[in-house]
C-alpha cells in the first residue's frame, strides 16, 4: 500500500474501544457500515453538554437553556455547513431511517395518486424501499449488472410521468458501489422529478455538497460518521419543508395552539416536536470536526489505498467470490465463500479478533438479484490499516481450513 497520509497511530489514539482485546486477540474493527467507533472528542464533548449546559432548548431564558440552545443551534449550522447547505433546511431526527420516513409520510403521501411511483435501485437498503410502500407508493427498482453497478440507461428509461420521486443511496451498504447521483438528480430534474439521496454509508468517505448537485432531500446518520447512534438528520429544500405537513404534534412545533387548531412553526422546527436530542447533535457536529481536523481528502485517499491493498488479497483466497465488484467502489468488502455460511465466517473471524457483519445487511432485494442469501461484509474506516486486513485475511485462511 502507498503510504497513507493518515498518522495512524495518531488516529488509533482518539478511538479508545480500538485498544479492547477481542477472545485475547487484537481488534480489527471492520464493521464500520454498520456502525463507526467514536472518537474522544465527541464522547468528551457530550459528557460537558451534560455537566455544564444541560436544560431544554429553545424554552427558558436561563442562563443553561441559553447555552443548550445556543450548542444546538451551532450544530445545526456545524452541519449545514458540511453538506453546504442554509442552516434552517436541516431537519434533526434520529437518523437517516426517520428521515426518509418524514419524506415519505410528510411530502410524498399528501401528492400520491394511485399508480404514483418511486424509482429506486435494486441496492437499496430497506429503509429507502419500506417507507415508499408503507404510504402507498409502487415502489419500482431499475436493474444493476453482476459487479453491482446501476445500469444508468435502464434507469432512465423508467423515469416515466408517474414517477413522483428518485431514491437512491449515494453509496450502497452491501457493495460499496456509488451512484453517479449528479447525473441522476440532472436526469430527473429534467423531467421534472425531485430526488432524495441515502447518503448513509458516504457522508464519511465523501465530499458532499447538496446545493451544488441540486438534491431535493438528503438524509444522513451522525453514528455512520463517527458521531452518536439515535442522531441524524434530513436536508431537503425550502420550497419542499414549507409545503410539507408536520408527522408528529408537541411542544415547539407550534406557532399558536388552541382547541380549535393550531398552527406551526417555521421550518425546521415544525418538524422536531418535543425535546430534541441536545447531546446527539453536539455530538454529530464534534464528529464533522474530527472529520475536520483528518481531512476528508486524506480519508478518502487513506481507505481507498487500503481497499485497492484488500481487494487482490481476498480475491486470492481460495474458494471467495467477492460480491460487488463496482468500478467506482467505497471501502466495502462484501464476500461469499465455498462451504462456508457467512454467519461461520463472522463467528470463526470474531474468534481471530475481526469484527465484521454478516446477513442480507437489510437488502432483500439485492441478495435475490445477486443469488446468494447472505454475504459476509468488512467495511472501512479511517482508523483502519493493513494490519486490519492481514489479521482478516489470517482468519479467512483460518475459515478456509476449518470449513473448506
Ligand atoms: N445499514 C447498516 C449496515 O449496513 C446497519 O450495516
Amino acid at each position: 500500500m502507498s503510504a497513507s497520509p493518515l498518522d495512524l497511530k495518531e488516529v488509533r489514539a482518539d478511538f479508545p474501544i480500538l485498544r479492547e482485546s477481542i477472545h485475547g486477540k487484537r481488534l480489527a474493527y471492520l464493521d464500520n457500515a454498520a456502525t463507526t467507533q467514536k472518537p474522544t472528542s465527541v464522547m468528551a464533548e457530550m459528557d460537558l453538554y451534560y455537566v455544564h449546559s444541560n436544560a431544554n432548548v429553545h424554552r427558558a431564558v436561563h442562563e443553561l437553556a441559553a447555552r443548550a440552545t445556543k450548542s444546538y443551534e451551532a450544530a445545526r449550522e456545524r452541519i449545514a455547513q458540511w453538506i453546504n447547505a442554509p442552516r434552517d433546511s436541516i431537519v434533526f431526527t434520529r437518523g437517516t431511517t426517520e428521515s426518509i420516513n418524514l419524506v415519505a409520510r410528510a411530502y410524498l403521501q399528501p401528492i400520491l395518486q394511485p399508480g404514483d411511483e418511486v424509482l429506486v435501485t435494486t441496492m437499496e437498503h430497506h429503509s429507502n424501499i419500506v417507507p415508499w410502500q408503507l404510504v402507498g407508493a409502487k415502489t419500482v427498482a431499475a436493474p444493476i449488472n453482476d459487479a453491482g453497478e446501476l445500469d444508468i440507461d435502464a434507469w432512465r428509461a423508467m423515469l416515466n410521468p408517474r414517477t413522483k420521486l428518485v431514491a437512491v443511496c449515494h453509496v450502497s451498504n452491501a457493495l460499496g458501489t456509488v451512484n453517479p447521483i449528479a447525473e441522476m438528480i440532472s436526469e430527473a430534474h429534467a423531467r421534472g422529478i425531485p430526488v432524495l439521496i441515502d447518503d448513509a454509508q458516504g457522508i464519511a468517505h465523501l465530499r458532499m455538497d447538496v446545493a451544488a448537485l441540486d438534491a431535493d432531500f438528503y438524509a444522513a446518520s451522525a453514528h455512520k460518521f463517527y458521531g452518536p447512534t439515535g442522531f441524524g438528520f434530513l436536508y431537503a429544500k425550502r420550497e419542499h419543508l414549507e409545503a410539507m405537513t408536520p408527522l408528529q404534534g408537541g411542544g415547539d412545533m407550534i406557532d399558536t395552539v388552541s382547541f380549535d387548531g393550531s398552527t406551526w412553526n417555521e421550518v425546521p422546527y415544525k418538524f422536531e416536536a418535543g425535546t430534541p436530542d441536545m447531546a446527539g447533535a453536539i455530538g454529530a457536529a464534534t464528529a464533522l470536526e474530527y472529520l475536520d481536523s483528518i481531512g476528508l481528502d486524506a480519508i478518502a485517499t487513506h481507505e481507498h489505498a487500503l481497499l485497492e491493498y484488500a481487494t487482490p488479497k481476498m480475491q486470492a483466497i481460495k474458494g471467495l467470490k467477492l460480491i460487488g465488484t463496482a468500478a467506482n467502489k467505497s471501502g466495502i468488502l462484501s464476500f461469499v465463500m465455498d462451504g462456508a455460511h457467512p454467519h461461520d465466517i463472522g463467528s470463526i473471524l470474531d474468534q481471530a479478533g475481526v469484527a465484521i457483519r454478516t446477513g442480507h445487511h437489510c437488502t432483500m432485494p439485492l441478495m435475490q438479484r445477486l443469488c446468494v442469501p447472505a454475504t459476509a461484509r468488512a467495511s472501512l474506516g479511517l482508523y483502519n490499516g493493513t494490519d486490519d486486513i492481514d489479521q482478516l485475511i489470517d482468519g479467512l485462511n483460518m475459515v478456509n481450513r476449518l470449513l473448506g
